[in-house]
């Protein structure tokens, strides 16, 4: 599953009409004493205007692995129909003395007559029903309305992924509990019954005119989690064959209006299918695949077994209007999907601890998939420097959990979904893939699927084939514990700060550990990790080898070693080739001179990686923020940036900048500003003249570095930019045909705006209003954020706020936050934020309000500011979370201008 929408838990709305005798469970796992093995399902799917609701059935067939008198089971907002509860084994029958249920933990027990005898089958019957709800989760209803006749269609769809299957049937809704299903979808003629698998026979409705039963083919052993259907009257775009093994057809369901329109889904997904088949060597074992795009959806994509859905506002669908970067992360969302198939559908997690077992590989294997299937592009590097890049912030966090973390009720594993667990998941992935190296790693994970295929694992499942596959492979030796070694990385949130100091007489290094908080003065703690170690040195400098050399022991701290090619006084050593392992580096004086040297004076900056280089950047700033060392170091390395080639380095080292930047007085801004200029001139003059970008266009592959590099030029106006970009605008505005990707109409209208007056305002804004086009919406609202006068702002924002159209809703966020990042609306955009709290707090989600209240929290710098955001928005149960996150952010903010300012204003003097 991809990336959570919402995390507000929407309560059911209707009653569940069950005995009510309440008991207190210290468990909220299903006892084990019975065993689920198959579900035949049948739904009867009520979907016209005025009666949305269905009725079904379930018989399942338990196995008893103890004797026992009673059965618990998963069931939540369903009214279940007592009297047709059956239980049965051969001829004989069992009586339901009592019912019971738990409302906390969803549990359904079914007090019995007789006891039920080990090892025997048994067959359980309930019928239930319930009305569709609006929640986006269970087996809701959706619609669209048909653009030609105005008629609003309903639709009925599954979103069970993680604990909401117990609202469309009664089950063992634990991931570990996998069976197979025999589903059976009733409905109109008029709609169409999906499943996850293909029909095989439809009927007639015995007393219901018009209506059908149409048996689908039985599942495959799986998660109730991953079980989907749906009945819709959508349109299949395309019908395709992959060239998997299985000849997998894919079918790819939406509304007529997109009809026609390229979707990235529908062109990469069978290509992605055949990919992992040949990666994993296994191969996919279902017939077909439905992609579902759904009006709503609580996700962004949902990896159902052989019903993949998909959320239709998230999912850009004409390619040339939307920019790279959303390009970018449709393509990535649907890579992240079809490698679930294999981590999540095929081999399970036992339970929601280890959801980052799923995450993990399907996000790090949809970056090396994209990269295959479209290597000139090159998009997977540019992930993994973003996901470092979050992590190595973030983690620094003294608050932040451990990856794999137990789980309780519902809402705590739906907390489980955050991009936190994705992120660090697929760093861990890829951590251990560069640390057994590219043969025992797919050795090692092609024996983890096929071995626990349709089966459950804990994250040691996979800790142990990896072990096997490096000792086959030579590269651990047998007495290395890998388990021992990964469990510190997912066991624990937080990363460490390793300090290498060399001898130089000896050739000697000393490492030690420590974990690295952001928050300087913070208690030092006795956390620890397995740390792999791999040196490169400058006179052979192969950043390709990643396998450790050593390893720093956790919980010896501190170890002396003899490098086996010792490097000379003057060469230096880097830790950690690649970033493999999530760990900053602090070095000695002497190595951070080589290192800063080689970088700005050698022909070829060293030959040092490019994610080295950004760490190193990320590293040094980091260390000046907590007082390890002076900003003057950390400025002195960006100086080879001049030549700096690659997109990643300089993405890292400007993002840090801009955020320091914004919490700098007057005064000192304008320092700031001109230390910018200076250091962005040389990128900025490597580009085309933006307004000639239309004959000059930049490879696909090009345009996001292209992009940076206009949009950093014309925040700071450096040289020409501004001009060059009110040329384009106006010449795209003009002539309305003009072909121009969009990132560049950002630039474009923005530089018109910031440097306009009343007049390109409301030229703007008419133009926003006028546009149908939801894309051209969003990039002009992103550049209304950029507009001078606030009374103009503030008429944008008043118009966009009044309305309930979602998309104006979604420009609301875009224009605010690019306001925060400006520099002229921060602090009367910030006030009407809190003077509106009430209206947003009731408007967006709360993943948005945190979004947009970190945005502000990045801008606090004063108590006074801080205060009064505590002050407005402490009793608004909404902004409860994001706001204590923003205020903490104010805090570092002030700690930041308190006592590290003065040192980078300093430095900054001498770099200007
Ligand atoms: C909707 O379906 C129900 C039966 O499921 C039927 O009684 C009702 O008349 C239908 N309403 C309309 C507007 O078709
Ligand atoms: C169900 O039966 C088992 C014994 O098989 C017992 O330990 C357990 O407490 C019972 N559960 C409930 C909810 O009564
Ligand atoms: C179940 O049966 C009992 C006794 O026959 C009856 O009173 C009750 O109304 C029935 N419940 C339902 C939901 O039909
Ligand atoms: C269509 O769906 C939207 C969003 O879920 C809902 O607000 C609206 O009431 C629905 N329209 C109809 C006619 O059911
Ligand atoms: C499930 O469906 C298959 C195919 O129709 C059938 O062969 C099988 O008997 C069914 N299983 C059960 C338990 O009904
Ligand atoms: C960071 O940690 C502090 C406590 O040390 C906590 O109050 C704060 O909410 C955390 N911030 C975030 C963004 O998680
Ligand atoms: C290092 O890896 C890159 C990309 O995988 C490859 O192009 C290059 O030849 C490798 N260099 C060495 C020395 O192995
Ligand atoms: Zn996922």
């Amino acid at each position: 599953m991809c990336r959570i929408q919402r995390s507000l838990w929407i309560l059911g709305i209707f009653l569940i009409v069950v005995p009510s005798i309440r008991a207190v469970y210290e468990d909220y796992r299903l006892p084990r004493s019975v065993e689920p093995l198959h579900y035949n399902l049948r739904i009867l799917t009520h979907l016209n205007s005025t009666d949305q609701r269905f009725e079904g059935s379930a018989k399942i067939d338990l196995l008893a692995r103890e004797t026992t008198k009673n059965i618990t089971l998963h069931a939540a907002y369903l009214k279940i129909d007592e009297n047709r509860t059956s239980l049965v084994s051969g001829q004989e029958k069992f009586g339901v003395n009592r019912i019971e249920v738990n409302e906390v933990h969803n549990f359904y027990i079914l007090h019995l007559g007789r006891e039920l005898k080990k090892d025997q089958i048994y067959h359980l019957e309930m019928h239930f029903e319930a009305g569709l709800n609006d929640s986006q989760s269970g087996y809701y209803k959706s619609n669209y309305t048909d653009i030609v006749t105005k008629e609003v269609h309903h639709l009925a769809v599954t979103q069970f992924s993680s604990t909401f299957a117990r609202q469309a049937f009664p089950c063992f809704d634990e991931p570990s509990w996998k069976a197979t299903f025999n589903i059976t979808l009733g409905y109109h003629k008029k709609y169409m019954g999906l499943s996850g698998t293909p029909v095989l026979r439809c009927q007639d409705h015995d007393s219901l005119t018009n209506y059908v039963w149409c048996d689908h083919d039985t599942l495959l052993r799986t998660s109730t989690y991953l079980v989907a259907f749906a009945v819709h009257d959508l349109e299949n775009a395309a019908t395709e064959e992959s060239e998997t093994s299985n000849r997998v057809i894919f079918r790819n369901w939406m509304q007529p209006k997109l009809l026609g329109q390229e979707m990235i889904s529908m062109e990469i997904a069978p290509k992605l299918l055949s990919f992992y088949e040949n990666l994993f060597q296994i191969n996919f074992p279902l017939s077909k695949v439905d992609q579902l795009t759904v009006p709503t959806h609580r996700f962004t994509a949902m990896e159902n077994w052989g019903l993949v859905t998909y959320n239709e506002e998230r999912l850009p669908q004409n390619q040339g209007d939307y920019p790279q970067k959303q390009k970018d992360s449709t393509a990535i969302t649907v890579a992240h999907e079809y490698a679930h198939q294999w981590f999540g559908n095929l081999v399970t997690m036992k339970w929601w601890n280890d959801l980052w077992l799923k995450e993990g590989p399907s996000t790090y294997f949809g970056y090396l998939a994209l990269d295959a299937l479209e290597p000139e592009l090159r998009r997977g590097e540019g992930f993994i420097s973003r996901d470092l890049a979050n992590f190595f912030s973030k983690d620094s966090n003294a608050t932040v959990p451990a990856i794999s973390k137990e789980v309780k009720d519902p809402a705590e594993v739906l907390g489980q979904f955050t991009e936190y667990v994705y992120e660090k998941g697929s760093l861990t992935i890829r951590m251990l893939h560069k640390l057994v190296g590219e043969e025992a790693f797919y050795q090692g994970i092609r024996s983890f699927l096929g071995r626990f295929s349709f089966g459950n694992v804990a994250q040691a499942d996979l800790w142990n084939s990896l072990q096997t596959a490096a000792l086959k492979n030579q590269v651990l030796t047998s007495d290395f514990n890998l388990s021992r070694a990964m469990d510190s990385w997912t066991l624990q949130g937080g990363y460490p700060l390793v300090t290498l100091i060399r001898n130089y007489k000896t050739g000697e290094v000393t490492l030690n550990q420590s974990r690295f908080f952001q928050e300087h003065g913070i208690e030092k703690d006795s956390s620890c990790w397995w740390v792999p170690l791999r040196f490169v040195r400058q006179n052979l400098p192969h950043f390709n080898q990643t396998t450790p050399q050593f390893w720093l022991e956790c919980p010896l701290h501190t170890k002396v070693l003899q490098l086996p090619d010792l490097p000379s006084t003057d060469e230096w050593v880097i830790l950690n080739p690649q970033v493999t392992t999530i760990f900053r580096v602090n070095y000695d004086e002497h190595n951070w001179r080589l290192i800063i040297e080689s970088l700005r004076n050698d022909p070829n900056s060293g030959g040092i990686h490019k994610l080295n280089k950004a760490q190193l950047l990320d590293d040094l700033m980091a260390l000046a923020a907590v007082r390890l060392h002076k900003y003057d170091k950390a400025f002195d390395l960006l100086e080879y940036l001049n030549k700096e080639q690659d997109f990643l380095p300089w993405q890292r080292a400007i993002g840090i900048l801009n955020r320091l930047g914004a919490l700098l007085n007057v005064a000192e801004t304008n320092k700031f500003k001109n230390y910018m200029q200076k250091m962005l001139l040389p990128l900025y003059n490597r580009f085309p003249k933006l307004s000639g970008i239309r004959e000059a266009q930049p490879a696909i592959k090009d345009i996001p570095f292209a992009h940076f590099a206009y949009s950093q030029a014309c925040r700071y106006h450096v040289a020409d930019c501004t001009n060059q970009a009110k040329i384009l605008a106006t010449t795209h505005r003009t002539e309305c045909q003009l072909e121009l990707p969009s990132d560049f109409q950002k630039v474009a209208y923005c530089s018109l705006l910031d440097d306009g007056g009343d007049a390109e305002f409301q030229e703007v804004f008419g133009l926003f209003q006028n546009s149908t086009n939801g894309s051209q919406r969003r990039i002009l609202a992103s550049a209304l954020g950029c507009v001078r006068n606030f009374g103009n702002f503030e008429q944008f924002l008043n118009y966009t706020l009044k309305s309930d159209e979602k998309l104006l809703g979604d420009c609301y966020m875009l224009a605010v936050k690019s306001a925060l990042n400006g520099e002229h609306l921060v602090s009367p955009t910030g006030n009407y934020i809190i003077s509106h709290a009430k209206k947003l707090g009731e408007k967006f989600k709360k993943k948005e309000l945190t979004g947009l209240l970190l945005s502000l929290g990045q801008n606090l710098r004063s108590l006074e500011e801080i205060d009064r955001l505590k002050a407005q928005l402490e009793d608004l149960k909404e902004f409860e979370e994001p706001l204590k996150k923003a205020i903490y952010q104010g805090k570092m903010n002030q700690k930041w201008q308190k006592d590290c300012s003065g040192d980078f204003i300093e430095a900054i003097e001498k770099y200007l």
